[in-house]
């Protein structure tokens, strides 16, 4: 996406009308190399979870390095995913009329998807049976986070059976989502443990039935440096690591500086002591609470990674500054790194990479929003 004509690329912050959402592009390309880097060491196929970033540019860079597929949430990520790869899982159970949008994805897309019920088991088959594509499925396994999957290996071993005699579905594999786990990386041992012996124990009864899944798919950001720790694994889907946040930073899955993403803003009033009101609230921060850490507030500083929005109305943000002597002025910008950025990330069209202050270029996110299923006439 060019930028508008009054801004050129080589313009730097100052020029931008805020609040704005940059990316660090040395960052952004360090955080790609990264997870890239472990998934060869450990011979693990890497699948990111687009519903960071839902943007093809950067999804083509995952693409680039190595990234065997891409993870979407909705059918309508991943018919934008389309236009950048044939390897998509919905890693989540479509439903109802969403299966229409997911039988319309090109016939060269090697779709897989999700789920854990009959009803989502049969619907699934119907639906590929009426567009005449093969789908592959991965059975979902509840490991410890409690919020969808199975908790019972026979009826894993059910559903399995239940997919093999529906063609066109494929048996794929299974699937986990270890959310649960989001402690300081290095106090998740016991959570890894039980995981593992979650997962080993399933993968035992599959086995016994002769059931053995081609592919086992889990990970998450929290836990991606320790991927390789979960016996079985042979694929994973992190998807907060593209950018990064506060989150992930102060569990130590992140170092501050791999923080990617952050939201430009000006500092618009002073007059109350102890704070300062910056352009950017909860329309431009969302409004996710510190989660896995102790901490206070919305997001911090990238500079000042101890002054934290404390507090937000729709379009302010309260800048806490009672543990820092610093004190900005009116109109000076401040970057603030999100407690959790994938929200944020839903909330603009247009991102701005950015070297240092300059400016170098903008991508859409091109996978957000709610495709609606039908157009009323
Ligand atoms: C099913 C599934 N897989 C992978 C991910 C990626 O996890 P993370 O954001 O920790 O990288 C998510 C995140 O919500 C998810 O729901």
């Amino acid at each position: 996406m060019p930028f508008s004509p009054t801004l050129g690329r080589g313009a730097t912050l100052a020029a931008l009308e805020t609040p704005a959402a940059l990316v660090d592009l040395d960052r952004l390309d360090r955080n790609i190399t990264r997870m890239a880097t472990y998934a060869n060491a450990h011979s693990l196929a890497l699948r990111p979870h687009i519903k960071t970033h839902k943007a093809t540019t950067i999804a083509a860079a995952q693409l680039a390095h190595g990234a065997a597929g891409l993870t979407c949430a909705t059918p309508a990520e991943a018919a934008v995913m389309s236009g950048v790869t044939n390897d998509i899982l919905l890693a989540y159970p479509p439903v109802g009329p969403k299966l229409a949008r997911l039988m319309a994805l090109p016939p060269s897309v090697r779709l897989t998807v999700a789920l854990d019920s009959e009803r989502a088991i049969e619907g699934l088959a119907a639906a590929a049976r009426a567009a005449g594509r093969a789908v592959r499925v991965y059975v979902e396994l509840d490991v410890g986070m409690h919020r969808v999957g199975v908790t019972a290996w026979d009826e894993a071993i059910r559903l399995v059976e239940l997919v093999r005699q529906r063609p066109p579905l494929e048996y794929a594999g299974i699937a986990f989502y270890p959310g649960h786990i989001r402690d300081a990386v290095g106090s998740q041992d016991a959570k890894l443990a039980a995981l593992r012996e979650a997962l080993g124990s399933a993968l035992t009864a599959l086995d016994r039935a002769g059931l053995r899944p081609p592919v086992v798919s889990g990970g998450s950001t929290p836990t991606m440096m320790r991927t390789h720790e979960v016996t079985g694994v042979t694929e994973f889907r992190p998807g907060t690591y593209v950018y990064n946040d506060r989150g992930t930073a102060e569990i130590g899955a992140c170092a501050w500086d791999d923080c990617a993403f952050t939201v430009l803003a000006t500092v618009v009033s002073t007059s109350v002591p102890n704070q300062a009101v910056i352009d950017a609230g909860a329309k431009a921060l969302g409004r996710e609470p510190a989660r896995g850490f102790d901490g206070e507030g919305f997001g911090a500083l990238l500079d000042r990674r101890d002054v934290v929005v404390k507090g937000m109305s729709e379009e302010h943000g309260i800048l806490d500054l009672s543990k820092t002597t610093w004190r900005p002025s009116v109109g000076d910008l401040v970057r603030v790194v999100p407690n959790h950025v994938c929200i944020v990330v839903h909330l603009n069209d247009v991102i701005y990479g950015v070297r240092g202050e300059t400016l170098e270029k903008s991508w859409a996110v091109d996978a957000r929003g709610r495709a609606q299923a039908a157009v009323l006439a």
